[in-house]
């Protein structure tokens, strides 16, 4: 996402400087095979983030993120439940106003798809399930400026284990 808009800002500037400035031929261009390559740097600041379970409760130890527009999160999760207590964590990145029918639909998609829906577009990044003590991470850019929900996809654990994600 970040990326094309990046992209889109960088040809716009070429087709100025180059004088085309009628839409059709830079449509044109931009479908060549000789469109130019945009800059890695396109691809936004490296942010990681790091949050846990408190101990065995169901609950993470924050419960709010805000980060960058354009930035490249890395979100790190650590799972602090006592060995052997079966408690497991995910953290998984929704569209707002869809928490409760992802948890719903995470639990009915069971264990085998690590209680989320399988290709699931409300989800934006998630984690793997971790279990006791494990720390898990995923890397993705951040969605377009404004108010996510985050949640833990284990059965009954969304209730109490949600925040807000905030991208400004
Ligand atoms: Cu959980």
């Amino acid at each position: 996402m970040a990326t094309n808009v990046s992209r889109r800002g960088f040809l716009r500037t070429v087709a100025v400087a180059s004088g085309l400035f009628a839409g059709g031929v830079l449509i044109a261009a931009c479908g060549g095979g000789a469109e130019p390559t945009p800059t890695p740097a396109a691809s936004g600041t490296p942010v990681t983030l790091e949050i846990a379970s408190k101990g065995d409760a169901l609950e993470f130890d924050k419960t709010s993120f805000e980060v960058p527009a354009g930035s490249k999160v890395t979100l790190v999760m650590k799972n602090n439940a006592s060995p052997g207590s079966g408690v497991y964590h995910n953290w998984v990145l929704v569209r707002p106003g869809t928490i409760d029918a992802v948890a719903a639909d995470g639990i009915a998609a069971g264990e085998a798809n690590d209680y989320l829906k399988p290709n699931d577009n409300r989800v934006i990044a998630h984690t793997k399930m971790a279990k006791e003590g494990e720390t898990v991470s995923v890397t993705f850019d951040a969605p377009p400026p404004g108010t996510y929900d985050f949640l833990c996809s284990f059965p009954g654990h969304a209730t109490l284990m949600r925040g807000k994600f905030v991208v400004k």
